[in-house]
């Protein structure tokens, strides 16, 4: 492909490869939201928008990598457990590297998009009848068995891949105001993006990029239902509580387990950040937020905004704050959730007449 030095490659230098299986990932837009910023009610708020990936997410930044690795080291099998969007990157990046893809899926806790892009992509998909942490229990044992090549974000390519979000955002900021951003907000499941971004701080520290002072405050956001990583923050403890019951409409974060967290968790206490969680009342909220700016995110996504609300509320955040907010996933990626939080169609009839009489009338509200 010619696509050598672009996006994600852009960054080679700072990757473990010089170039990848590449569906010309990375790049994403970094959106200004003037209604959103002034509402919130910080000096600056930017979102970064990984839905902007080819296949819908930021994990494309990483299969990239992990999927050129994959077959570098000649495996012919690759799999996954996945909430959902990383079955849909592994499908994609798989088939494009030539290889037979597994995922393993929480049965009925998977947005429609995303079985649908793993499904034409041509992964086996497997459907557990159990949540996301026992699929990857599970996959973790496939792998030591020599079953398959495990592309998880316990597998460290993956994080090099994505530490590039970090990257991205940080010559952008520095591009528009001289500065880098005071904190970054991103939504956490198994705190994997948390583990690059820190990761990619630190190398920049050390390469003499980045002042100790100038890495950004890291700030988690779970759902409610699902915030083991909040409740270690909360406590102060060395470790993540496992929680064995997990909910939350926000279905790509419904993680208990958050695997990367000896990764994350200094990244979130040592670049004085913090993490929050928010409800899915809340989530479903900064979704329409979002959409009222023409940015259209799935609920996980969401859960940024939503929290960065929240932690401005409290004065966590500072109004003298420049912040940059993650997205992490598409709106279509989760066709259902975006039809619930939106407003309804309004059946008419197939005449003009009978179009300027309904629209005459009241408008549905949503
Ligand atoms: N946002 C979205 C849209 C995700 O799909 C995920 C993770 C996260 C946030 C959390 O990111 O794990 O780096 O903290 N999705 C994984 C999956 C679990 O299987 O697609 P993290």
């Amino acid at each position: 492909d010619d696509f050598e030095g672009e996006g994600v490659w852009r960054y080679a230098e700072a990757l473990p490869l010089e170039d990848g299986v590449t569906t010309q990932e990375g790049a994403t837009p970094l959106y200004e939201v003037p209604r959103l910023e002034e509402d919130i009610g910080v000096e600056a708020l930017r979102i970064k928008h990984e839905g902007m990936n080819p296949t819908g997410s930021f994990k494309d930044r990483g299969m990239t990598v992990g999927v050129a690795v994959a077959t570098e080291l000649g495996v012919d099998r690759l799999a996954c457990a996945s909430t959902g969007n990383t079955s849909a990157a592994l499908a994609a990046y798989g088939s494009r590297g030539g290889m037979e893809t597994l995922v393993l899926l929480p049965a009925g806790k998977v947005a429609a998009g995303k079985v649908a892009q793993a499904s034409l992509h041509g992964a086996r998909i497997l459907e557990v009848d159990g949540n996301f942490d026992a699929c990857l229990d599970i996959v973790q044992e496939l792998a030591a068995k020599g079953e398959a090549y495990l592309l998880n974000s316990l597998n460290p390519f993956r994080l090099e891949g994505q530490k590039t979000i970090g990257l991205e955002i940080l010559e952008a900021f520095r591009e528009e105001y001289d500065a880098f951003p005071d904190r970054i907000v991103l939504p956490v499941g198994n705190a994997g993006n948390t583990a690059a971004l820190y990761k990619a701080f630190r190398e920049l520290v050390q390469a003499g990029a980045l002042a100790e002072d100038e890495v950004p405050k890291l700030t988690g956001v779970q759902a409610e239902g699902a915030a083991p990583m909040v409740e270690a923050i909360e406590n102060r403890a060395d470790e993540v509580r496992r929680w064995d019951d997990v909910e939350t409409r926000a279905t790509a974060i419904r993680i208990g387990n958050p695997v990367n967290a000896p990764k994350a968790l200094p990244g979130i206490r040592e670049t004085g950040g913090t993490a929050v969680s928010v409800s899915d009342e809340e989530i479903t909220e900064a979704q329409r937020d979002l959409a009222g700016e023409g940015i259209g995110v799935e609920p996980a996504s969401a859960a940024s905004i939503a929290g960065l609300r929240k932690l401005r509320a409290e004065g966590v955040v500072d109004d003298d704050e420049r912040v940059a907010c993650l997205t992490t996933g598409h709106l279509l990626k989760d066709p259902d959730a975006a039809a619930a939080a939106g407003a309804d169609p309004e059946p008419v009839p197939a005449d003009t007449e009978g179009v300027l009489a309904s629209l005459a009338g009241e408008s549905s509200p949503d």
